[in-house]
């Protein structure tokens, strides 16, 4: 651990002192098919809002004068940039102006660069957008990405600037038809603009002022449509969410440092850290440049906090309070926006960067590929560069996080590929558990005791040992069939072998239990403790589930070690939904049954299970031949 220097502040007000909040710029993008017209837009609406600083409009103009070149105002905009170049420590990418209402920050500047980099890793975390479309072009490509960008990253206040009218001959027909055609594609997305407005920049038409030669539009001008944006406020009341950024060590103390990214802190309460899911009591908060030690501390600031016990906390680790806990997973949906320039594929593997973590991430699946320009769905086999799409991610180690709309700011990532972001995207849930209480111990004070029979000694009695054939697969896929004829043919031949089936799980031990993920992971976590027990006592047991996850499926088999070999019953889902055994399927498809496997829930294959057992490919008799083979096999002493 390093010596602590600063807390880092982002110099971000309190929510609850007033005053000071309205003075904060909104904070805006500026986005649209290069050669639209922004960094026109942007110069002229500095100058017309009366925010160039002194003299510059006139150093521009002597300078483009000397040059010979007639003056753009977009040399305002350059001239500005190349200053702050120069500077070392300046942002370059931000440029303020002001209206008679407030302040407003431009985050990403026109023609930057990495405009489309910094808003899919949320290094620009806009409140608002104007989108630029050319009257003359109409719609192209980056208009309809960056609409889609906004959609992606929840940027719900935009306008539609109509640049270039003088170019139409201020046409109202010409702004209707290209009005029209982007608020159908905004449509598509279920994205409604805040306005439409028909523009010059060069101009300086509706800027400000309604153009008189414009007396056809009605709606606002830019300033107009600008100032009616409001603020999105800061998480406050949402649940306390605060990635931790280090961990510093001070005198004696251990400051816990971050940013708090949602919610509210006091010093007394308790505390939960996720992934590793411990607890303690806040003692203290830490802030730099005030006069007495807070008692409490808000979404938007940076703080450190000291605990009562001297648990083991490291960076990545998200603090929460006990109560209301961020999601833990291994597996989840994302919506993503890919930049990479190979195409994103099922299988890759990426640095997965979320809040403070990181963590390796595979693509397991790309449920939907689309063409942002477009809005088309592609083959699902990849996603190409400035494409979105719908994808599977797994991680090995469990992640703390949450759905992006519950929380975005815990609900949204980065991957990386090389040092270099290629996607950005946010968190579905949607079909997977939390593992939460899958992996959290309550009991305390347990002393386990040992078996006075050995293991060995029953496997020596039944001329067999215990074990767990665990069969997973797909409702109608030929487990039960498979396990109750496997039972009877072992029984027959002096074996001590049980059943344990879904359908008959589910009427007892698992009857509170119905099939949201949550609860089909806990049936499969009490089913896997069961089938250990069994096992150890020197049964065989065959246990038929569908035990759809693999956390599930992995968790089940380190409950009984070794003796545990997992059985693929394999059959296509479009066999499966033809043998339709219960008639559930049908009733699946017509929305009689949520959440059914393989239609509207998902199942995870294994990756690598002891046995495929294809009842698609064989009839019923020879896999319980192969079965029986496997057995006599792998468990017969
Ligand atoms: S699991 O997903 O939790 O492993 P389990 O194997 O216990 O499921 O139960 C599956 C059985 O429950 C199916 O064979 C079917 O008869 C019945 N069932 C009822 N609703 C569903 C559903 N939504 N999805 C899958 N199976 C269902």
């Amino acid at each position: 651990m390093r010596a602590i220097h600063a807390l880092p502040t982002d110099g971000t007000t309190m929510p609850h002192t007033s005053g000071a909040a309205e003075a904060r710029p909104l904070r805006i993008v500026i986005v649209g098919h290069v050669d639209h017209g922004k960094s026109t837009f942007v110069g002229r609406l500095l100058h017309e809002t009366g925010s160039l600083p002194e003299g510059k409009l006139e150093a521009v103009e002597a300078m483009s004068a000397r040059r010979g070149m007639p003056f753009e105002w977009a040399f305002v905009l350059d001239a500005m940039q190349s200053e702050r170049d120069q500077g070392v420590t300046i942002d370059t990418t931000q440029i303020r102006f002001k209206t008679a209402a407030r302040p407003y920050l431009v985050i990403d500047a026109p023609g930057h660069k990495e405009f489309l980099k910094n808003m899919v890793t949320g290094a620009a975390q806009a409140e608002a957008a104007l989108l630029v479309i050319d009257a003359a072009e109409g719609i192209q490509e980056q208009s309809r990405r960056h609409g889609y960008l906004l959609h992606l990253l929840g940027i719900r206040q935009v306008a539609v600037l109509v640049n270039k009218m003088d170019l139409v001959g201020f046409s109202a027909d010409r702004f209707g038809n290209v009005a029209e055609d982007f608020r159908a594609y905004l449509a598509e997305l279920g994205v409604q603009p805040t306005c439409i407005v028909p523009i010059s920049a060069r101009e300086g038409d509706n800027l400000v002022r309604h153009s008189p030669r414009m007396p056809w539009y009605q709606g606002p001008s830019v300033v107009q449509a600008l100032d009616s944006f409001a603020y999105t406020s800061l998480p406050v009341d949402r649940p306390l969410r605060m990635p931790v950024q280090d961990v510093y060590k001070f005198d004696e103390r251990r400051i816990v440092a971050g940013r708090i990214e949602a919610g509210r802190l006091a010093v007394g309460d308790t505390v939960l850290f996720s992934p590793s899911n411990k607890t303690a009591k806040i003692r203290s908060i830490e802030a730099w440049h005030v006069p007495a030690p807070p008692r409490e501390a808000y979404a938007g600031q940076s703080i450190g906090v000291t605990l009562d016990e001297p648990i083991f906390v490291e960076r990545g680790e998200i603090m929460s309070h006990v109560e209301n806990p961020p999601v833990l997973t291994t597996v989840f949906k994302a919506r993503l926006f890919w930049l990479g320039a190979t195409p994103l594929r099922i299988g890759s593997t990426y640095k997965l960067k979320l809040a403070t973590t990181e963590a390796t991430a595979v693509v397991e699946a790309i449920e939907r590929s689309i063409d942002t320009a477009e809005l088309a769905s592609l083959p699902p086999d990849r996603i190409e560069r400035n494409g979105a799409g719908e994808v599977v991610l797994r991680t090995k180690r469990m992640l703390a996080l949450d759905e992006y709309t519950a929380n975005p700011r815990t609900g949204r990532f980065v991957l990386v590929e090389d040092h270099l972001p290629v996607g950005g995207g946010i968190v579905s849930m949607e079909g997977y558990p939390d593992q939460r209480q899958l992996v959290t111990v309550r009991a305390t004070n347990i002393t386990q005791v040992g078996h006075a029979v050995s293991r060995a000694a029953r496997a020596a009695r039944n001329g067999h040992k215990g074990g767990v054939l665990w069969f997973t697969g797909l409702s109608g896929a030929g487990k039960s069939t498979l396990a109750l004829a496997l039972e009877r043919e072992l029984f027959a031949r002096g074996w001590q072998v049980y059943v344990l089936d879904g359908d008959n799980i589910r009427s007892g031990l698992c009857r509170d239990l119905g099939f949201g993920p949550e609860d089909r992971a806990e049936n499969i976590r009490r089913v896997g403790e069961v089938a250990a027990l069994f096992a150890d006592a020197g049964f065989l047991v065959v246990s038929s589930f569908i035990s759809p996850y693999r956390a599930d499926r992995q968790r089940a088999r380190e409950a009984a070690g070794e003796a545990f070999h997992e059985i693929y019953v394999k059959a296509a889902l479009e066999v499966c939904e033809r043998r339709d055994p219960k008639g559930l399927y049908k009733r699946a498809r017509k929305g009689e049954i949520k959440e059914f496997t393989g239609i509207s829930s998902p199942y995870e294959p294994p990756e690598n299970p002891e046995l495929v057992v294809a009842t698609d490919a064989l009839g019923v008799e020879d896999c319980v031949a192969l079965l029986l083979r496997y057995v006599e096999e792998h468990f017969r002493v």
